[in-house]
C-alpha cells in the first residue's frame, strides 16, 4: 500500500496544458476519486500515475519514492479501464494470471492466487470461459481481478462503469468499494458521474480544465461547494447572482428580478456580487400562502418515481423545485399556482 504525493503536476501536449499544477495527498489506503467532465485531464493523470507517460514538470511520489520518471513495470500499480483492455484469445484463468507470469510468479503459487481474485470478484468457476463469452460484467471484473491479483501498491480505475447498463452499474459499483475495504488498497477512481463519486469515496478531487477546484469528503462538496462549477457540478443546482444587502439588521439577497431571499444573520457580507446557489429539494412548494413565501406558476412536470421535479416561475425566473412524489404538492400541473418557499438557511453565497 501506499500514499501517493502529487507535487504541481503538470502536463502538456504539444504546449497546450491539459493538466495544471495539480498538489494533492492520497492517503495510505484511501478510496480517492478524480471527478470533473471529459477533457478535464482525469485519464491524462491516471496515466501518469500508471508511467504510461510522463509529467512536463512536477512529481510524483508514492511514499518517499519518486516515481515520476520511472517505466510502468517498476510501479507495481493495477489498472482498470472503461473498455476493460482484456486479451480477447485468453481465457479467464490466462487473462488474470498475465502479471504474475510476467512477475514470474511459480505456477502452483500461480493457480492459487488466481482462484483468489476471482472468489474475490464472485468469478470462480469461469477460469476456462473464453472472454469474449462472457457479459460486460463480468468482463470489467475479469479486469477487476487481473489488476488486484499483483497486490499492487495503488489501483487506478478509469471510468471502469462507463460501458455497464444502469443497474450493473450500480452493482459492480458497491462490489469495487467493498473490494476496495476488504483489500485496503489505495485507490484513485476516475470518473465523470458525480453520483458515483459521492457513493465510493472516502475523498473526492473536482477538477475542471486541469485544475483542482476543490477537494474533500463527499458530504462536504455536496453541502458546501467551493464555487459555481462545483456547486452546479454536483447534481441539480439553482444559482442566482445578485447582491447582499444589509437591511435592519437582517441580511437580504437580492436579484435584478426583484426576488429576494432573507439569509441567516451570520452570513459574511461582502461587497460587490455574489451567487446563491440553492439545492431543488431544499424548495418547498405549498397549495397556500405561508410565511416568506411567493407567488409562482408551474411551468414543467416531470415524474421521476420518488420524487417529482418541477420547473416553477418565481418573479420571471425559472427555478427547479424537487419534492417526494407522496406530498401531494406534487400532483400540481403546469399551468397551476403555487406559492414558493426559498429558505434562506439552506442557501450557499459563493463568491465566484
Ligand atoms: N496524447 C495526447 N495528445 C494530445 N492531446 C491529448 C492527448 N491525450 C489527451 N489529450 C487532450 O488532453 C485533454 C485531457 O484529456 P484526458 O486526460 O483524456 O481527459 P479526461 O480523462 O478528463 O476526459 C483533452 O483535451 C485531450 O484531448
Ligand atoms: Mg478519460
Amino acid at each position: 500500500m501506499a500514499q501517493v504525493t502529487l507535487n504541481q503536476l503538470t502536463k502538456h501536449f504539444d504546449d497546450t496544458p491539459v493538466v495544471k499544477g495539480i498538489s494533492l495527498t492520497v492517503e495510505d489506503g484511501e478510496f480517492f476519486s478524480l471527478l470533473g467532465p471529459s477533457g478535464c485531464g482525469k485519464t491524462t493523470i491516471l496515466r501518469m500515475l500508471a508511467g504510461f507517460t510522463f509529467p512536463t514538470s512536477g512529481t510524483i511520489f508514492f511514499d518517499d519514492q519518486d516515481v515520476s520518471y520511472i517505466p510502468p513495470n517498476k510501479r507495481n500499480t493495477g489498472m482498470v479501464f472503461q473498455n476493460y483492455a482484456l486479451f480477447p484469445h485468453m481465457t479467464v484463468f490466462e487473462n488474470v494470471a498475465f502479471g504474475l507470469r510476467t512477475r514470474k510468479v511459480p505456477k502452483a503459487e500461480r493457480a492459487d492466487r488466481v482462484a483468489g481474485a476471482l472468489k474475490l470478484v464472485g468469478l470462480s468457476g469461469l477460469e476456462a470461459r473464453p472472454v469474449p463469452l462472457l457479459s460486460g460484467g463480468q468482463q470489467q471484473r475479469v479486469a477487476l481481478a487481473r489488476a488486484v491479483v499483483i497486490e499492487p501498491n495503488l489501483l487506478l480505475l478509469d471510468e471502469p462503469l462507463s460501458n455497464l447498463d444502469a443497474k450493473l452499474r450500480e452493482e459492480t459499483r458497491d462490489q469495487i468499494r467493498d473490494l476496495q475495504k476488504q483489500l485496503g488498497i489505495t485507490t484513485i477512481y476516475v470518473t465523470h458521474d458525480q453520483e458515483e463519486a459521492l457513493a465510493v469515496s472516502d475523498r473526492i478531487a473536482v477538477m475542471d480544465d486541469g485544475i483542482c477546484q476543490q477537494l474533500d469528503t463527499p458530504d462536504v462538496i455536496y453541502r458546501q461547494p467551493a464555487n459555481r462549477f462545483v456547486a452546479t457540478f454536483m447534481g441539480k443546482m439553482n444559482l442566482w447572482e445578485g447582491t447582499l444587502a444589509d437591511e435592519d439588521g437582517q441580511c437580504l439577497f437580492r436579484h435584478e428580478s426583484g426576488l429576494t431571499i432573507l439569509l441567516p444573520q451570520n452570513t459574511t457580507m461582502d461587497e460587490g456580487p455574489v451567487f446563491l446557489a440553492m439545492r431543488p429539494q431544499t424548495i418547498k412548494l405549498s397549495p397556500d400562502v405561508l410565511g416568506n413565501t411567493t407567488a409562482g406558476s408551474v411551468i414543467d412536470r416531470q415524474f421521476k418515481g420518488a420524487t417529482v421535479e418541477f420547473v416553477v416561475e418565481v418573479a420571471g425566473e425559472r427555478i427547479t423545485v424537487v419534492t417526494h412524489s407522496d406530498d401531494p404538492i406534487a400532483g400540481k400541473q403546469p399551468g397551476e399556482e403555487v406559492w414558493v418557499q426559498m429558505p434562506g438557511d439552506q442557501a450557499i453565497v459563493l463568491k465566484d
